[in-house]
């Protein structure tokens, strides 16, 4: 979200710059102070903004901001204004709405919460508005699930995942979708889909994600979980490492979720940054059982093609086609341990094949010398062969909290 602060008085701007990076920490934020610039000429750039805090005394003796406001309304593409009104006058903020502003807030009220509020409502509608707009968009023309708002496609696979505005309650939520077509293949999509969305619904644990709903429509099934704005741990990679007591401390939350997979005859299968969200600054949890495995179950679900996904987190079983079990989960969490600390995965290459290969032959590279007391765990973790493994993730959690941070 891009916003702009309009008003004469510099310790109003930086107040309501303050409150947005609180509530948006990624928002663009610029400020146009009248006094200085004067009026905003008519090529002046609306469309570049999603939001304008509009201030009604300008300081300027040709234009006050419902004026203005009238000027940025009519410009095509206009941006969202919110009126802020300097004493609490509704006559002002009815003639405000008259001439098109979206919303309006009182001055003193940006300290409050109705300020999140007012401005939380604008953004969403903005989002909505930028997404329906976007060309080429009766993409989600498919997806219309009663009672959410699409906001946004997060990732198309197999599956699609949306975020949306669940409408009852205005809650920003996550829907995983699996369409439902005709065909053999659909059949077994749809399998593997309701296998995951029962592993998910029956378990609920504090580091796997939590089902906050399921349905069936006419032409899909869909889970929602609860929208995460930290995103996945490698989106958070991509911002700089973690230092090492995250990386412990991700490992054992991750470790905690798997034994209660295990513990179910669950295996994740696909356990890497990507399907590891974060719910909270330090709090991780296991999503995605898109390709769990039900080890009790006889049909395998296996499909063809599935272990094209990226090799960096596979274990060499997974590669060779030998029989899975939970150790193979602790591989694919060694290879994200090593990554944490490391900065990068053990085993690269130029292609597919050279991944595989070391997988199955190299060994695991030395960390940096300062944090070489991890070695002997990464190198237990990412054993070729299972039974050179941590028997189990308890036994794993025992180890790391022997180790020094
Ligand atoms: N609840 C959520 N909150 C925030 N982001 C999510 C959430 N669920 C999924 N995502 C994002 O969407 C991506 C894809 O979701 P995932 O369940 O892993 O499906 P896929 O089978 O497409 O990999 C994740 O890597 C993550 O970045
Ligand atoms: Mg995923």
């Amino acid at each position: 979200m891009r916003f702009l602060l309009i008003d004469d008085v510099p310790s109003q701007r930086w107040l309501l710059r303050k409150r947005i990076s609180q509530k948006w920490p990624d928002a663009g934020i610029e400020e146009y102070d009248p006094e200085k610039s004067g009026v905003p000429g008519p090529t002046f750039p609306w469309h570049d903004y999603d939001i304008v805090l509009l201030d009604y005394d300008l300081g300027l003796d040709q234009i006050n901001g419902l004026e203005l406001l009238s000027r940025i309304k009519g410009n095509a593409n206009p941006p969202m204004v919110i009126m802020v009104t300097g004493q609490n006058d509704e006559n002002l903020a009815a003639a405000a709405i008259r001439k098109g502003a979206d919303n309006y807030i009182a001055k003193y009220d940006a300290v409050t919460n109705l300020f999140f509020e007012t401005v939380a409502e604008a953004v969403k509608l903005r989002e909505a508005a930028l997404s329906a707009s976007k060309p080429g968009r009766g993409e989600f023309g498919n997806w219309e699930i009663p009672g959410f708002r699409p906001l946004a496609i997060i990732s198309k696979g197999v599956t699609t995942t949306l975020r949306c505005e669940r409408i009852a309650d205005h809650k920003d939520v996550i829907l995983k979708v699996q369409l439902v077509g005709k065909g053999d293949s659909n059949q077994a999509l749809l399998q593997r889909f309701i296998l995951e969305l029962n592993i998910l619904a029956d378990l609920k644990h504090a580091h796997v994600i939590e089902i906050l709903e399921h349905d069936v429509t006419q032409n899909m099934v869909y889970y929602a979980t609860e929208f995460m704005p930290r995103g996945d741990l490698a989106m958070r990679l991509k911002s700089g490492p973690v230092t090492v007591a995250e990386a412990v401390g991700i490992v054992a939350q991750v470790a905690s979720g798997l034994t209660a997979l295990h513990a179910k005859g669950i295996v994740h299968r696909d356990i890497k940054p990507n399907n590891i969200l974060f719910k909270d600054e330090k709090t991780v949890v296991i999503a995605d059982l898109g390709i769990a495995k039900d080890l009790s179950s006889l049909d395998a679900l296996t499909l063809v093609g599935e272990i094209l996904g990226t090799p960096y987190y596979m274990s060499p079983e997974q590669f060779n086609g030998r029989p899975i079990d939970p150790r193979s989960d602790m591989y694919s969490l060694g290879a994200v341990f090593y990554q944490l600390l490391a900065g990068t995965v053990p085993f690269v290459g130029n292609s597919f094949m050279e991944v595989v290969y070391k997988h199955n032959y190299d060994p695991v590279p030395p960390l940096p010398a300062e944090l070489s007391r991890f070695q002997p765990v990464v190198e237990k973790m990412l054993a070729k062969a299972p039974e050179q493994r941590y028997s189990d993730l308890s036994e794993l959690l025992a180890t790391l909290i022997g180790v020094r941070m």
